[in-house]
């Protein structure tokens, strides 16, 4: 399971900490169903802006242990809070984007969907099947998990014997209830972070550094 702070060393900057997204920017004023019905033009100049941010970025070699890691396993899933499209583009296949996804929009009427790619450059992108508002395809505060991908972490964390926690504070549910529910279920979990977290006083192993060093030399070529 994975967090902001894996693609932090790609360059992405993580949401919570001293130069993180949310520091100096109020969540609710551009990543809520509510700010969005409020000023939708605001919303989409956030995510153009994350957008161009993350146009240049690559994966960087934690991405590439996880993705080696799929490859060693006989069943693995990645549960991902990142919007950011990485983990694919490093290779890794089993992809659970709980938080949904910035290289999609959907229509905040039909949920019809689109590349982001193909809509950016219009202030305010409008379906072309019912004239809806189209939105990023993330999930924003105060909405569910898109139940599809929530339905495929429970099973995940059901036959879970091992969880391996990179850069996520832990402190968003119910994402962060999710290595908890592991480690009732009996997996053992290993934690990589740079500092410690909510989850380390679950974790059977915690393993303080950066992943792109910590995730290579745990997971090996
Ligand atoms: P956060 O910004 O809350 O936390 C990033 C974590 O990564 C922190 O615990 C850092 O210590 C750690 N970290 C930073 N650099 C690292 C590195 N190089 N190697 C390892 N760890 C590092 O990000 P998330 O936990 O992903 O939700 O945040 C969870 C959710 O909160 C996001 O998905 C987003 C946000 O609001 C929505 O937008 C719905």
């Amino acid at each position: 399971m994975t967090g902001a702070g894996v693609s932090a060393e790609s360059g992405v900057p993580t949401f919570r900490g001293a130069e993180g997204l949310w520091e100096g920017r109020r969540a609710e004023d551009v990543a809520t169903p509510e700010a969005f019905a409020r000023n939708p033009r605001d919303v989409w100049d956030f995510y153009r802006w994350r957008l161009r941010k993350l146009a240049d970025v690559k994966p960087n070699p934690g991405h590439y242990a996880i993705a080696r890691l799929e490859q060693k396993s006989e069943h693995f899933w990645l549960i991902t809070q990142n919007i950011d499209g990485l983990h694919a583009a490093a290779g890794s296949q089993n992809v659970i984007e709980i938080h949904g996804t910035i290289r999609f929009v959907r229509c905040h009427e039909c949920h019809s969907r689109r590349d982001i790619r193909e809509v950016i450059d219009e202030e305010l992108p409008r379906c072309q099947k019912c004239d809806g508002l189209m939105r990023p395809a993330v999930v924003w505060f105060g909405e569910m998990l898109p139940p599809a991908a929530l339905n495929a972490a429970h099973e995940a964390i059901q036959r879970c014997d091992f969880m391996l926690v990179a850069g996520t504070s832990g402190v968003v549910e119910p994402v962060a209830s999710f290595s908890y529910w592991a480690k009732n279920n009996g997996a053992k979990i290993i934690e990589v972070n740079v500092e410690r977290t909510p989850i380390s006083s679950i974790a059977d192993v915690s393993l303080f550094g950066k992943s792109g060093e910590v995730l290579p030399q745990l997971i090996g070529d």
